[in-house]
């Protein structure tokens, strides 16, 4: 069925002629249904018809001449696409794409755990997202997959994953959502469940593929210390950090943001080194005597105070997937 016939699947651009029906899209195109020529009839047999039919064959006509010209310019768009794309890949900025066929899956689970909605101001509900948009890209492109969940996608985050990036029409073979808490969803396999959070005393030196990892959804600045700590322990789930300080030194505090740990699981069932995943995926100015790297800030204290809840304004995060 022809783009702009009732019930067509029919491109964006393509709609839009007979998207308003008094025909001002046609008049600002310098054509109306009054002065209008038809190719297919006779002027006299359009001017029988009813002011609707008139209106759709216009409308049809419109289509079909500009049809060629349409496809033409997505092909041209579709190939400069491309082009940047490789220039990217050309300049190590973005990944190659790897088809499907060379992909396995590790076995390892993966959840973002995105209850925090009412802890993050709207900056950081943006910077969350591309995070978690960044995740999935990155699973797609992994040569070993994890089986990535999203658990309680709402309010704000999940308006936000929306609008920018239209997450519903997202590859489930790559990311399932759930609306449920991972306890209620995972909740025949609680005692696989870990927790990954920078606060915990257990590290994890190996990913297991009977766990399920949970990574916290949220990007807080350190206004929260221990969230997913107190979480993890008030629903008698294991818990565990991951162990960058035995291969690295850094400059500063080892909390990662959300993708950053998801890259460096990913890393890691790559390559089975945790040193290199964590080299690879950390930026270089986070490093302990990296040329202009950061001053090393104090390691936190054992039981820091709870800072009051934010007002938004102190918000300071950027909208980057990573920092
Ligand atoms: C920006 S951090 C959130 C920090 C938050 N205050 C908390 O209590 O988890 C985002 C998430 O990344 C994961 N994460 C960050 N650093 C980690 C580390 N060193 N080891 C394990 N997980 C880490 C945790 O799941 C954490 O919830």
């Amino acid at each position: 069925m022809e783009p702009g016939a009732a019930g067509g699947a029919a491109p964006e651009e393509a709609k839009r002629p007979c998207a308003d029906s008094d025909g001002a899209a046609a008049k600002r195109r310098g054509t109306s249904v009054d002065d209008f020529a038809p190719q297919s009839m006779t002027l006299e047999a359009f001017r029988r018809l009813s002011r609707n039919q008139q209106k759709k064959v216009m409308r049809q006509e419109l289509w079909d001449g500009r049809a060629a010209e349409f496809k033409d310019k997505q092909r041209q768009k579709r190939r400069e696409c491309r082009r940047r794309h490789n220039q990217r890949v050309a300049r190590g900025e973005a990944p190659a794409r790897r088809p499907a066929s060379e992909q396995t899956h590790s076995g390892v689970q993966v959840v973002l755990d995105m209850a925090f909605d009412d802890k993050m101001c709207d900056k950081e509900i943006k910077s969350v997202c591309a995070q978690v948009a960044r995740c999935y890209a990155v699973n797609r492109q992994a040569p070993r997959q994890v089986a990535l969940h999203v658990s309680r996608l709402y309010g704000k985050c999940r308006q936000r994953l929306g609008s920018a990036t239209h997450y519903e029409n997202w590859d489930a073979k790559h990311i399932v959502f759930h609306d449920a808490e991972y306890i209620d969803a995972f909740a025949l396999d609680k005692h696989r469940l870990v927790y990954l959070t920078a606060d915990s005393p257990n590290t994890a030196d190996r990913l297991d593929p009977d766990k399920i990892y949970i990574i916290g959804g949220i990007v807080d600045k350190n206004r929260y210390p221990r969230l997913t700590l107190d979480k993890a322990e008030e629903q008698g789930i294991a818990h565990a950090r991951l162990p960058i300080g035995q291969y690295v030194q850094m400059a500063t505090r080892r909390v990662m943001t959300v993708n950053q740990i998801f890259e460096m699981l990913l890393r890691f069932i790559e390559i089975g080194d945790w040193r290199t995943a964590f080299m690879d995926v950390i930026p270089q100015r986070k490093f302990r005597d990296a040329p202009g790297g950061q001053e090393p800030e104090p390691e936190p204290e054992p039981e820091p105070e709870p800072e009051p809840e934010s007002d938004g304004s102190s918000c300071a995060s950027t909208e980057k997937a990573a920092d």
